[in-house]
């Protein structure tokens, strides 16, 4: 039994691989290495390639003897999917479609997909549950949007299983350190809180703090990454165990403010954290976090760790790694 992760070099997939590794046995990475980092897969075998080739995804099912699929290959910055929408449509959505054909060529119909709450655009109700309006407002969550659908076409033509994980804002690195998120390209808050304490870059931008929250800046469900690790086990123990699609908020049903964040780094790393205030980000939602009602009730899974084990496991990879993977 080998579970095939697409884009296991990436920030999720190297933390979910490690978490099969101890858990679960072989596991089989493929990944182009565009934006992953091969260090970060430790002694996971590595094949260096593109979901896009079917004939090369079908041999290595079959050579491997893969049983499950775990997806996380694709772009995901929002603001690049509106300047280059065609990359998005090739890579995400194309390269799914291609992607199913290969693994199903090879008899393999189970898969967990790496899908997001950013379907769902800005909540007009929280916390967010799986069955809010369907309303992506860019590129990048449409294509997320399209492939849950794609699969669930592919369960309708040829029996393919999939359990849809919509996270929140993943954050955090692995607690012993060794692997965390990329420095060089995220521009997600919690490393650019980091790299700016760590004065690896100018003071953070707080992008408004005129919302209607109690501090006045924007609130997020932040989800360590190693929670979300354990989710995507648990979903392939489910869909071994028989059990039919589904599409899961994997959030810890908290919301975090900006400046609950920065708060917990100073508290955390002993430092002040550099910041200015900004005006607002276009298409910010002032409030986004998760009802994991159903992934509680369907996987048994709960977030187990706090927002402190998040900022604290942030700090150790940062200030460990200033100039992030080697490679
Ligand atoms: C978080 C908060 C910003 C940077 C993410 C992923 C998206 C999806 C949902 C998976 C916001 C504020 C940020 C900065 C700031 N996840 N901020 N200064 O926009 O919630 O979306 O989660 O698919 O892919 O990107 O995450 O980290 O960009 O912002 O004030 O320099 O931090 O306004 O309130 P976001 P983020």
């Amino acid at each position: 039994m080998t579970i095939l992760v697409t884009g296991g070099a990436g920030y999720i997939g190297s933390h979910t691989v490690r978490r099969l590794q101890e858990i679960e046995g072989k596991v089989l990475v493929l990944d182009s290495l565009e934006f992953g980092h091969r260090s970060a897969v430790g002694d996971a075998e590595l094949v260096v390639g593109n979901i896009r080739d079917r004939s090369l995804v079908t041999e290595l099912c079959r050579s491997r003897g893969v049983t499950q699929v775990v997806h996380f290959a694709a772009y995901k910055s929002v603001g690049e999917s509106m300047e280059h929408p065609d990359r998005y449509w090739l890579n995400n959505v194309a390269g799914t479609v291609d992607l199913v054909e290969g693994v199903l060529a090879a008899g393999v119909k189970q898969i967990v997909f790496s899908s997001s709450c950013s379907v769902n655009g800005t909540p007009a109700d929280l916390p967010l549950t799986e069955n809010a309006p369907i309303a992506p407002e860019s590129v990048y969550a449409e294509t997320k949007a399209m492939v849950e659908r794609i699969l669930a076409w592919y369960g309708v033509t040829h029996g393919l299983r999939a359990v849809n994980l919509r996270y929140f804002n993943a954050a955090g690195a692995s607690s012993d350190g060794v692997i965390g998120e990329d420095w060089s390209r995220s521009q997600n808050l919690v490393p650019l809180v980091m790299k700016a304490t760590l004065g690896k870059r100018p003071p953070l931008e707080v992008f408004g703090t005129d919302y209607a929250t109690p501090d006045g800046t924007c609130i997020r469900d932040y989800i360590h990454v190693e929670d979300l690790a354990d989710a995507h086990i648990r979903s392939l123990s489910y869909l071994r165990d028989d059990g039919v699609s589904t599409t899961l908020n994997v959030g810890t049903g908290t919301g975090t403010s900006v400046f609950e964040i920065i708060s917990a780094t100073e508290r955390i790393s002993g430092k002040k954290v550099p910041y200015t205030i900004s005006p607002r980000r276009p298409g910010d939602p002032v409030a986004c976090f998760a009802d994991p009602t159903r992934a509680r009730a369907t996987l048994g899974w709960a977030a187990t760790r706090t927002l402190d084990d998040i900022v604290r496991s942030a700090w150790l990879w940062h200030s460990a790694h200033p100039d992030g993977f080697p490679d």
